[in-house]
């Protein structure tokens, strides 16, 4: 039942408030995780982890690596994230005492099942985080914590992304107070996440607009999507929705790495998507783009509501709310969702069922 949206990619967008909150709510007590959620050994287990293996394919590997800026910028954590598919066919060396964390929306996705497989008795504790109850990596794991998101019908990954990262960040907590997150710090990040439905409601009222920008993208064949820190994995992940359901070319890269290739791409034929919550990165974007609007290349960006930013020839801003900055990742994803699910709605691709994709790739 699409509940009177048109797909259900689009359904499943809008239902990220009530999913995202599904994915904490119950998992805090008195203003801090309740690590007893994670499984009956969570705390023994977590007491011994020196270091942590995160490892999926597609969309949750992209949560994945903004977990890897959380693991180690807020907690200290050593953390290696790697695609499943990668890993498990190369000799991998695993130190003492690695938790091998993996991520899936079906539970089971092949590769990230064989990679599990493969290290079980070299590592110290395994746990997934899935959003499909009595799946195989849940059976398989030792610990887990169910990402709540509901059932994703889209073959295109919405809801189970931004409901991966709540309980990412969930697990940065518990794991991070043996590190060093304090108290303190705990609190503040429980505290802004009780803000996070509000934040994706607020960026789903972008809707309108979202959707008049995409007539921009429908008759391209290429793009960029540019980010920094948090925000690069996001724009990996609005680059590869595009892809997945417009058949639009698109291309994720480090913000700070234009100016060493990609830049000599940019002309009014490819246009260039970025997401930048504060000023830092975007004043030298600007700069870059300043060079490439000569030849006509058009710049989108998802701006911090901070900045002040006015569209200008080939400049088009789109004011975000203001954002804990921990929160962005999560919150910055949901326009470029938007976006993508407009362009191929433009185009008039199978939103829902991508030419050549599977919702569950169960076989390599
Ligand atoms: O079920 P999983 O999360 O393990 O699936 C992994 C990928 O196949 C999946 O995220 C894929 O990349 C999505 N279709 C992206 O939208």
């Amino acid at each position: 039942d699409k509940g009177g949206f048109k797909h259900y990619m689009l359904k499943e967008i809008y239902e990220q408030p009530a999913a995202t909150q599904a994915a904490f709510h119950d998992r805090i007590q008195d203003g801090l995780v309740n690590e007893n959620v994670f499984g009956e050994q969570a705390a023994k287990i977590f007491d011994q982890v020196k270091q942590i293996q995160i490892i999926a394919c597609g969309t949750s590997y992209h949560a994945g690596m903004i977990a890897k800026y959380w693991m180690e910028g807020l907690a200290g954590i050593p953390c290696h994230v790697e695609v499943a598919s990668e890993y498990r066919y190369r000799p991998v060396v695993i130190q003492q005492g690695t938790l091998f964390i993996s991520i899936s929306q079906s539970g089971e996705t092949a590769d990230t099942l064989a990679a599990l497989r493969d290290v079980q008795d070299q590592i110290l504790a395994s746990l997934t985080i899935c959003n499909v109850p009595g799946s195989s990596l849940v059976r398989e794991s030792d610990l887990h914590l169910m990402t709540n998101a509901g059932p994703e019908i889209g073959v295109a990954s919405t809801k189970a992304f931004t409901t991966q990262l709540v309980a990412l960040l969930l697990t940065t907590l518990v794991i991070g107070r043996r590190f060093s997150l304090t108290q303190e710090k705990e609190r503040e990040i429980v505290n802004a996440l009780q803000q996070l439905p509000s934040l994706i409601e607020q960026s789903i009222a972008m809707d309108a607009e979202i959707e008049e920008m995409s007539q921009a993208f429908a008759e391209k064949h290429h793009s960029l999507f540019l980010g920094r820190g948090t925000l690069y994995p996001v724009a990996m992940e609005g680059a590869l929705k595009l892809k997945e359901i417009s058949y639009i070319h698109a291309e994720a890269y480090p913000a700070g790495e234009l100016k060493h290739g990609p830049l000599a791409l940019v002309d009014k034929d490819m246009p260039v998507v970025t997401v930048a919550p504060r000023n830092d990165m975007l004043d030298k974007l600007k700069a870059n783009l300043q060079e490439v609007s000569a030849r006509g290349g058009e710049l989108f960006v998802f701006a911090g509501c901070t900045q002040n930013l006015q569209s200008a020839e080939g400049v088009h801003v789109l004011g975000m709310p203001e954002i804990p900055e921990i929160l962005e990742p999560i919150v910055y994803t949901v326009p470029l969702q938007l976006l993508s699910y407009h362009v191929a709605v433009l185009k008039g691709t199978d939103v829902d069922q991508p030419r050549n994709l599977a919702k569950s790739v169960t076989v390599e």
